[in-house]
């Protein structure tokens, strides 16, 4: 399929047809990375969830696949994780190869109409054929909802080498509790995280736990990413995180990164309103070593009424995470991975006194920019894209406020939820050199902003009337452009 419908991403993951939201049981198999997502394949709003398929090679071509889990009498097939067994420990594997396991939420609605607080539970899945089919295991629920917590779910597990255990980390409604397993099958609860600390405007939803090395250092932490809806920085949904360590039974906070999350406070992995519910790839090699991270690229608040026909919503791009020991205590920067250079066309140097880009006919841009601040930079900067209409978005860096920012105010059809263009996001810069550097990837709608490195991230969605085939850098007095590139993007669909 070649997508032509007005609005659909050309270098981004979305579903055929029908409504998508969360990622799910992300995992690197056989040389193929499988993204597994929340979809209802009978209408574009949320309904009775499946899990939709998709296999690539390289994180950015993506093959459908037939629809892998559907509902059964146990409920919908809510959002997980899936693992490679490599020991089949849990003895579903077939003729000395590893399953692929799905641990999964069942969400049972009938329970939930009759006003039952234990609808939710933990069941497992597995495939012996490179997750082309899937058996769901005969003794579901695996992780029965006893308490019952009426938000228990998005289970993601992990195999911690240190301590040769399956893990799970579980969203149980202001909370992150840990479970441990020998089988996949068997599960005891080890702890629970986070009712004081963090971001609580809303329920806590997909945890994900993980170690990633400090750079430019011996050291390792761990890493918790939660997403919460509502209570996002920039209103709805969106996903906060904490460093510390992880015993093998409880995670603690590092006593640096502490003070950021009192008092209701929370530190984001992104700052936009479109990246929900993401979670990291399992099972990439240790010769590859990175930790990848694929979002949702919308958000609870309009997700459902955003003006698209066929489809509803895509994938953010997959991103590498990386940890960085900053003044402020540490922080998890997000790259786009270097895959995406593949779809690079046409290169164009920038240069200094640059404003207008290269077009596209797509509308569709990677922008790669350093500009240099002095004390006299007071006016914003960035980049501009523009269409015939004279609709607009622009993305940059506000030095009087020291905060980046996407406006989508004039963006094109903007009238379709109230809650859509009632701001102009804003995100804190961390980083304090006079050289302000903006990576950015513009899809048909939406724009992925990495700012400085990575260190500050943003992504927006938007749907202009028509492309926006004009791209141009902003910038007042004292601010100067110092160099970069713009690519033509290629799309991703044959
Ligand atoms: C997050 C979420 C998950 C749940 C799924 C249902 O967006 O609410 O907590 O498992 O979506 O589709």
């Amino acid at each position: 399929i070649r997508y032509t419908e007005a609005h659909r991403p050309q270098f981004h993951f979305s579903p055929p047809d029908h409504w998508m939201n969360d990622p799910n049981g992300m995992v690197y198999h056989e040389g193929e990375y499988h993204l597994f997502y929340q979809h209802y394949p009978d209408s574009t709003v949320w309904g009775p969830m499946h899990w939709g398929h998709a296999v690539s090679e390289d994180l950015v071509h993506w093959e459908n696949l037939p629809i892998a889990l559907y509902p059964d009498s146990l409920g919908y097939i809510f959002s997980g994780s899936a693992v490679v067994d490599h020991n089949n420990s849990s003895g579903l594997g077939e003729d000395g190869q590893p399953p692929l396991v799905a641990i999964f939420t069942y969400h049972d609605p009938v329970g939930e109409s009759a006003g039952r607080e234990d609808y939710q539970s933990q069941a497992i899945a597995y495939s012996n054929d490179r997750g082309r089919t899937w058996t769901k295991y005969a003794g579901n629920p695996v992780i029965p909802n006893e308490q019952p917590i009426r938000d228990f779910r998005d289970p993601k597990v992990l195999w911690d080498t240190e301590r040769e255990q399956w893990l799970m980390a579980l969203a149980a409604q202001d909370r992150i509790m840990f479970w441990r397993s020998d089988n996949l099958i068997d599960w005891a609860f080890l702890s629970d995280f986070g009712q004081q600390v963090g971001g609580h405007g809303g329920v806590w939803e997909c945890p994900d736990l993980f170690p990633l090395p400090v750079r430019g250092s011996g050291e390792t932490k761990w890493v918790l990413l939660v997403s919460i809806n509502p209570g996002g920085p920039n209103g709805g949904s969106a996903t906060q995180y904490f460093v510390g360590d992880f015993d093998g039974t409880t995670f603690t906070m590092d006593p640096t990164f502490s003070p950021d999350v009192q008092n209701g406070e929370g530190v984001w992995i992104d700052y936009g309103r479109d990246n929900y519910a993401g979670v990291t790839f399992a099972n990439i090699p240790d010769a590859d070593g990175r930790r990848i991270f694929i979002g949702w690229m919308s958000n609870w608040l309009y997700g459902q009424e955003v003006p698209t026909t066929e489809w509803r919503s895509a994938m953010t791009l997959p991103r590498t995470l990386e940890l960085h020991r900053l003044t402020p205590g540490y922080r998890v920067f997000s790259t786009p991975v270097r895959e995406l250079d593949a779809l690079r066309d046409a290169t164009t140097p920038i240069q200094s006194g640059t404003t207008a880009l290269p077009a596209t006919a797509e509308g569709t841009y990677e922008v790669d920019v350093r500009f240099l601040t002095t004390e006299a930079s007071t006016e914003p900067f960035g980049i501009e894209l523009e269409n015939g209409l004279g609709e607009t978005y622009r993305v940059g860096y506000d030095p009087a406020a020291g905060q980046f920012f996407s406006d989508r105010q004039d963006s094109g059809d903007t009238g379709f939820s109230e809650a859509f263009a009632d701001r102009i996001t804003q995100a804190p810069r961390l980083a304090t050199s006079d050289t302000v550097r903006l990576h950015a990837f513009f899809d048909v709608a939406s724009a992925e902003l990495f700012a400085d490195g990575g260190a500050t991230v943003i992504t927006d969605i938007f749907f202009p009337s028509e492309p926006f085939r004009r791209v141009r850098l902003f910038y007042g007095d004292g601010t100067e452009v110092l160099g970069g590139e713009t690519y033509a993007l290629e799309g991703i669909w044959p």
